[in-house]
């Protein structure tokens, strides 16, 4: 089977963070950002990134809280992240670029592996056999439940069945990426969510920009 933890030329940045904590717009900012100082970027998300994935994100985002089990899930999130590792981030790493991934395998760990009893092992078990790479550098936005949950509902879009799960959910997803933070401490970096949206930017900038060769 292919190596899809081999060493590239490209990096790899992915944003984490609960539902509502601002990362899409984080990562939009962060993507312009790298594209004025030459580099060259793609700026993709999960579920979703590649045609297939995008199908795979209606079935596990829409619908009826209970549709799926955590198991299913399980399988339908790494299936839409293999589909996406092979035919966008892989090439995009091939080819030298800096791949910005809204969401990865960190949302699955606990979205899946903590929100309904502990699957976390199974988790990392299908992650090693089928994903295998992690992120260069994560980069954890921190935000208080109440407030993420609030602005998540207000966009009323139709993907948004986690966030029906309502509060109690959110936040134990926050302390479940707090503690991912400290488990694999060497790749993420955690920053303030509520503060306005420029200065978090600049928080973001001034920690990825150092980790980047000049372009
Ligand atoms: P996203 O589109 O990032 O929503 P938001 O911008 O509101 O954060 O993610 C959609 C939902 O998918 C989010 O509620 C978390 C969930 N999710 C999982 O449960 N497991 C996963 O592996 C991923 C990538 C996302």
């Amino acid at each position: 089977m292919t190596d899809l933890a081999r060493p590239l030329p490209g990096t790899f940045l992915t944003f984490e963070g609960i539902d509502g904590s601002g990362k899409s717009t984080q990562a939009k900012r962060l993507a312009a950002t790298l594209q004025a100082h030459g580099h060259d970027v793609i700026l993709t998300r999960e579920p979703g990134g590649s045609a297939g994935a995008e199908e795979i994100r209606a079935l596990v985002l829409q619908g009826d809280p209970g549709r799926w089990s955590a198991e299913t899930e399980i399988l339908l999130f790494t299936a839409a992240r293999r589909d996406h590792m092979e035919r966008t981030i892989l090439p995009a790493l091939e080819a030298g670029k800096i791949v910005i991934c809204d969401r990865f395998a960190d949302s699955t760990r606990m979205y899946q592996g903590l929100s309904r009893g502990d699957l976390r092992q199974v988790v990392d078990q299908l992650h090693r056999q089928m994903i295998q790479r992690e992120p260069d550098m994560t980069l954890l936005i921190d935000m208080d439940p109440k407030a993420g949950l609030a602005r998540a509902l207000s966009r009323g879009d139709d993907d948004n069945r986690f966030e029906t799960f309502g509060e109690d959910l959110q936040t134990k997803m926050r302390a479940g990426f707090l503690k991912l933070a400290e488990e694999f401490a060497d790749r993420f970096t955690v920053f303030h969510g509520d503060q306005p949206v420029d200065s978090l930017a600049t928080d973001i900038e001034r920690a990825v920009l150092p980790q980047l060769v000049a372009a």
